[in-house]
């Protein structure tokens, strides 16, 4: 188990899974740095970035965070990520159903690959295109809810939800 004993200081390993250039590493970025890069590079293989938060009563939370290559070409690489991780977190873009479509691919492989009681989250991200919008949250969240998946749209762009997508995902894995 990927869950530290120590109720002060919890160790969290968190993947990110979703196609390429659903915003994963901008996600990630905006959790860890405070920053969005508009020009975000693709993902080769797997990056890996640690965020310790301060709860109330002095418990620390460390974050391990994989954030995977959405690319095709990388798929097969996802298992060695998301094994032993407490948190998967699935991403799509809600401006692009085939991202959506992707997401569920990614939710199936879990449920059959993952460790059993995995937390799993549906994030659609880039909630700030609502312009673009084509995949609907009623649909997004039923399909979440479904699967046992809590539901959220964020924007790495705007810093709308991302803190608490982490936050939230400890709450549930306690
Ligand atoms: P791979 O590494 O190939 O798997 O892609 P990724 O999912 O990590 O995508 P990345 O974070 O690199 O984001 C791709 C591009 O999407 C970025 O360069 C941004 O321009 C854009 N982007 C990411 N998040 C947002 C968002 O919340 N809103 C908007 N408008 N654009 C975003
Ligand atoms: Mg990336």
């Amino acid at each position: 188990n990927s869950m530290a004993t120590d109720p002060k200081n919890l160790r969290v390993k968190l993947v990110l899974l979703g196609d390429s250039g659903v915003g994963k590493s901008c996600i990630v970025l905006r959790f860890v740095r405070g920053q969005f890069d508009p020009t975000s590079k693709v993902t080769v293989g797997a990056s890996f970035l640690s965020q310790t938060l301060a709860l109330q009563n002095s418990t620390t939370v460390k974050f391990e965070i994989w954030d995977t290559a959405g690319q095709e070409r990388y798929a097969s690489l996802a298992p060695l990520y998301y094994r032993g991780a407490a948190v998967a977190v699935v991403v799509y873009d809600i401006t692009s159903e085939e991202t959506f479509r992707k997401a569920q691919y990614w939710v199936k492989e879990l449920q059959k690959h993952a460790t059993p009681g995995i937390v799993m989250a549906l994030v659609g991200n880039k909630a700030d295109l609502q312009e673009n919008r084509v995949v609907s949250s009623q649909d997004a969240m039923e399909y979440a809810e479904r699967n046992g998946m809590f539901f959220m749209e964020t924007s790495a762009k705007t810093d709308n939800n991302i803190n608490e997508l982490f936050e939230i995902s400890i709450l549930l894995k306690e």
